[in-house]
């Protein structure tokens, strides 16, 4: 069955390039509630533990690197159907694949610096949540 939530992490591109504002905007426009949200920054071995199901893929070490350069912005966001919804909302992977009007199209600049983060499944959205967040920081 699916649950009402999923998580998110504005990427250090997103951050350096001041879209904060205009992709919070774009979600919460979507019908998504902030359920938890911080301001933080991944050390590497956060980084590697949090894509630990990427380490065999050639791009690893460049991801790893993308995601620590910088501050991020990690949430979760609640909505019915939330994981399909967000992903939608978002967009490809790849930007240049990316439907109009999704946060992708309109922020990302490459595969690699795509600007925003989205949970592939209800059962990664409750693991890659409770990475970030306690208990008493969800709402
Ligand atoms: S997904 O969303 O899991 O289906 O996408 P996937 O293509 O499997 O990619 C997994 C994450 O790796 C990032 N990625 C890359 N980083 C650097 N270089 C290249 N070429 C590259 N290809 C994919 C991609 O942005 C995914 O990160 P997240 O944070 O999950 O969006």
């Amino acid at each position: 069955m699916a649950t009402n939530r999923t998580f998110t992490m504005l990427k250090p591109d997103a951050v350096e390039n001041g879209h904060i504002g205009a992709i919070l905007e774009k979600i919460t426009a979507a019908g998504f509630k902030i359920a938890a949200m911080k301001y933080t920054q991944l050390s590497k071995r956060d980084a590697q533990q949090f894509y630990a199901v990427h380490n065999e893929r050639p791009f690893f070490g460049e991801l790893v690197e993308f995601m620590t350069r910088g501050p991020i912005v990690a949430a979760i966001l609640e909505k019915d159907n939330a994981v399909d919804d967000f992903r939608a909302l978002i967009g490809a992977t790849n930007p240049e694949e990316a439907a109009e009007g999704t946060i992708r199209k309109l922020f990302a600049t490459s595969i690699g610096e795509n600007a925003v983060h989205g949970s592939d499944s209800d059962e990664n959205a409750a693991i890659e949540g409770a990475f970030h967040f306690s208990g008493r920081e969800i709402f």
